[in-house]
């Protein structure tokens, strides 16, 4: 193994592990070798489908180090299945679900021995890329593919680790190309940063846009949005406008099994200035874990959120889920998937 830096003094994503695994598809299914090969560049044509056309999309999971020394990997197989609806979405070659269910667990094990401590992590990247050199098939989908999984130690997401966060709320910009909201694809984080980074040049406290274009709240650039008091958490409900997090999906059903209501629902904006006063507010996200809000700034306006600081019932649901992702507390839902090292 080679040396690497602690996860928690570098950037988010930048540190990368010694293995990887590949699948490629030719105008046929993707062939697997079934086993890991070091992490390194590709070759492909400078013609190839991603680099013109936006044919990519990826996935982010986490494997985590239990309390008891071993190893599991948190909502493989939900993680699995949104690549597999993704491909379909952005007509790259189907992927075949069990194929990268083994890379998945393939790349971890072989990466075993880099897997940091809680509450650091192994980060997940599972990619998909369009190779065909045609630069002609702007109409027409890819016929070859790359399909790969690299993994990262990681720390926190968010600089500073867990403290409350700024957002912007954006009433005009979208976030993602309309037709494809729910897939993870690079487009949709194209479609964010323009708008983030010339809010974030005018105020350097802000940590994330908060999208609610045409007045209906749907997700921040890197996570899902949640408000939450103690009986209630509220998001947006499901349409193909946004990302369907696995982590929001998990939020939603510890918060219910924790006793909370769950709405989810529209919220407009206005809604934020009292929820503001008296609620508390968070992100989910397999980077951003579940990050609690402090200040939401809307219209003009500063809305300190509670009394600024991380909610109780924000940090009692991040506790639950951070129990199960790291085996302290029982898997009522199945969630974790052991593997080897
Ligand atoms: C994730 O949470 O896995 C994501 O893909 C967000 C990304 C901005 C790191």
């Amino acid at each position: 193994m080679t040396e690497k830096p602690d996860p928690f003094t570098v950037p988010f994503g930048t540190i990368f592990c010694d293995w990887m695994t590949t699948a490629r598809a030719d105008d046929g299914p993707y062939v697997y070798g079934g086993v890991a090969e070091p992490f390194g560049d590709f070759s492909i044509s400078p013609a190839a489908h991603v680099l013109h056309y936006g044919s990519a999309i990826f996935e982010g999971l986490k494997a985590h180090r239990q309390v008891d020394g071993s190893l599991a990997i948190f909502r493989l197989d939900s993680h699995v299945a949104r690549m597999v609806a993704s491909a379909e979405r952005l007509r790259l070659p189907a992927i075949d679900g069990d194929v990268l269910y083994q890379m998945s667990i393939d790349a971890v094990e072989a990466n075993s021995g880099e897997v940091p401590d809680p509450p650091g992590s192994l980060y997940i990247r599972p990619t998909l890329i369009g190779t065909e050199p045609d630069i002609g098939a702007a109409a027409r989908p890819t016929r070859s593919a790359l399909l790969y999984v690299v993994n990262c130690p990681v720390g926190d997401y968010f600089k500073g680790g867990v403290r409350p966060l700024t957002l912007l709320v954006e009433t005009e910009i979208p976030r993602t190309v309309p037709q494809f909201g729910m897939v993870k694809c690079g487009g949709n984080y194209a479609m964010a940063l323009a708008p983030t980074l010339d809010a974030m040049a005018g105020n350097e406290a802000i940590d994330q846009m908060l999208f609610a274009t045409g007045g209906d709240i749907t997700e921040t650039g890197a996570s899902n949005f949640f408000l939450a008091d103690d009986e209630r958490v509220v998001t947006r409900h499901l349409d193909e406008s946004f990302l369907h997090g696995v982590t929001r999906s998990s939020v939603i059903e510890l918060a219910a099994s924790l006793g909370y209501e769950v709405e989810e629902r529209s919220i407009d904006p206005e809604e934020l200035v009292e929820w503001a006063e008296r609620g508390e507010a968070f992100l989910s996200g397999t980077a951003a874990v579940l990050a609690p809000v402090g200040t939401i700034l809307y219209e003009g306006k500063t809305l300190t959120v509670g009394d600024g600081q991380p909610g109780s019932n924000t940090m009692r649901l991040r506790q639950a889920l951070v129990d199960i992702q790291i085996g302290a507390a029982p898997d009522p839902f199945g969630w974790r998937t052991p593997v080897k090292g």
